[in-house]
């Protein structure tokens, strides 16, 4: 059970759950081209059993069903995914089975009065593009364009909302720097340009979406608490360097229109040439921004290269990933991402949850510690409410258990517990949970 009803949150404020197309559906379906998580996880080392998302959940063919199951729990919302490679196999040229897929999934969710909420680009890249260089070739913004005018002439007349990007830092410094998503780079070099370009895709795809007459777009923004490991002034240089340039960069990019001076001291002489003059486009007026949460790192200093830090183990409570469970960072994000950036942009998380390793048991999963984790959240998202910040609603990672990239199915995410040899579908007691307090 929860501590929270419904009628704790403000009128019209949504509940929904969140999934991602690579990871759910089923990449060998329906005339989906390669994309570079397939090629990724391909590779020995990169993937927990090189497993990939061929199958997933077959979301594919069974949309109908785990939207049943959404709908059964009271939610308003639907967060998906559109998947690049689905839609243009080769990057470019459109696949009208693609195309058909998003557009019955459309209709699925408003036969059930379920509110879609796109997301652009979750992280398949079609493996044509990743040859051309991806994200550190600059013509990736015209490409991503090029996939919103094409998925969104479908079906964007019947958004509730659209995203560009989910988690511009995990798209550039995950994939890049740290080498730990596709495509798997360790390099200074192609992470600062991944870092401008994306931010530069994400406004040339708001530009031409808005020429279209597509309403309601948003970015998402990953963000993850920085914590100093002790009161050294050192320590607190780590956690701030950290802070820049996962959780301040990309924001103040996108509503500033510049980046932190630590970002363009450390990594200027990396950025694409004429980067300044990019911020016209990069600052596209958006109409809302999504937060996605899940915990904090603590950040210790070291005599290495740059960033001259790393993370170091906390005390606090541990999830299956072993990521602390830490709900003060919610809200401090929520307050300060609508003091110093957004104002009275309407916000919204756009994914919060935890990893469990659940267990079906007679029929039954009962996650509790989910159910601890989802609630002391929501008290995070009511205490930010409560001091102004303008929140319109809060998306559940995720609905079911799935691909949980480079960790492969081994990490559940689920409210609803997937049997990866049957496929079978079961509501946790987390489901559960919030079916009960979104009827109060
Ligand atoms: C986020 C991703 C999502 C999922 C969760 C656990 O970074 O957006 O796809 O993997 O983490």
């Amino acid at each position: 059970m929860f501590t929270h009803s419904r009628s704790d949150f403000p009128q019209g404020f949504l509940f929904g759950a969140a999934t991602s197309a690579y990871q759910i559906e089923g990449h060998r379906f329906g005339g989906a081209g390669r994309a570079m998580w397939d090629d990724f996880a391909a590779t020995p080392g990169n993937v927990v059993r090189a497993e990939d998302g061929a199958v997933a959940c077959d979301h594919y063919h069974r949309y109908e069903a785990d939207l049943d199951l959404l709908k059964a729990a009271g939610f308003d919302a639907y967060r998906f995914s559109t998947s690049w490679a689905r839609v243009m196999p080769d990057g470019r040229t459109v696949n009208p089975e693609g195309l058909d897929f998003y557009d019955r999934l459309t209709d699925a969710m408003l036969e059930r009065g379920l509110k879609p909420c796109a997301t652009l680009y979750h992280w398949e890249l079609p493996s044509a593009l990743a040859d051309k260089g991806g994200w550190r070739n600059r013509d990736i913004a015209g490409w991503l364009a090029d996939f919103a005018e094409a998925i969104m002439g479908r079906i964007g007349d019947r958004m509730y909302s659209v995203a560009t990007i989910n988690e511009f830092w995990c798209v550039a410094f995950l994939s890049h720097f740290i080498g730990a998503h596709a495509p798997g780079l360790r390099d200074i070099r192609a992470t600062a340009r991944a870092m401008h370009h994306v931010l530069l895709a994400h406004g040339t795809a708001v530009e031409r979406m808005r020429g279209m007459g597509v309403q309601n777009i948003g970015a998402v923004f990953n963000m993850e608490w920085a914590t100093p490991a002790d009161d050294s002034a050192a320590a607190a240089e780590a956690a701030a360097l950290y802070d820049d340039y996962y959780n301040h960069f990309y924001v103040s990019g996108a509503f500033k229109g510049q980046y932190p001076d630590r970002i363009v001291a450390a990594l200027g002489d990396h950025l694409p040439d004429g980067w300044q003059d990019d911020f016209p486009t990069i600052t596209a007026p958006l109409d809302w921004a999504g937060i996605n949460y899940y915990t904090r790192s603590i950040m210790a200093p070291n005599d290495g290269p740059w960033p001259h830090h790393h993370a170091v183990e906390g005390p606090l409570e541990k999830t299956q990933m072993g990521w602390e469970v830490y709900p003060q960072g919610l809200h401090d994000f929520l307050v300060r991402i609508a003091s110093e950036y957004t104002g009275d942009l309407p916000l919204y998380v756009t994914e919060n949850g935890m990893a469990n390793a659940d267990t079906l048991v007679n029929g039954v999963v009962q996650d509790d510690a989910r159910i601890a984790y989802f609630n002391s959240h929501l008290q995070a998202v009511r205490d930010a409410i409560a001091k102004g910040v303008p929140l319109k609603g809060y998306m559940a990672w995720s609905l079911m258990d799935n691909y949980e990239w480079a960790l492969g199915y081994e990490k559940r995410f689920g409210m609803v517990h997937v049997d990866f040899e049957t496929l079978e579908r079961t509501p946790k007691a987390s489901w559960h949970a919030f079916k009960a307090a979104l009827a109060r």
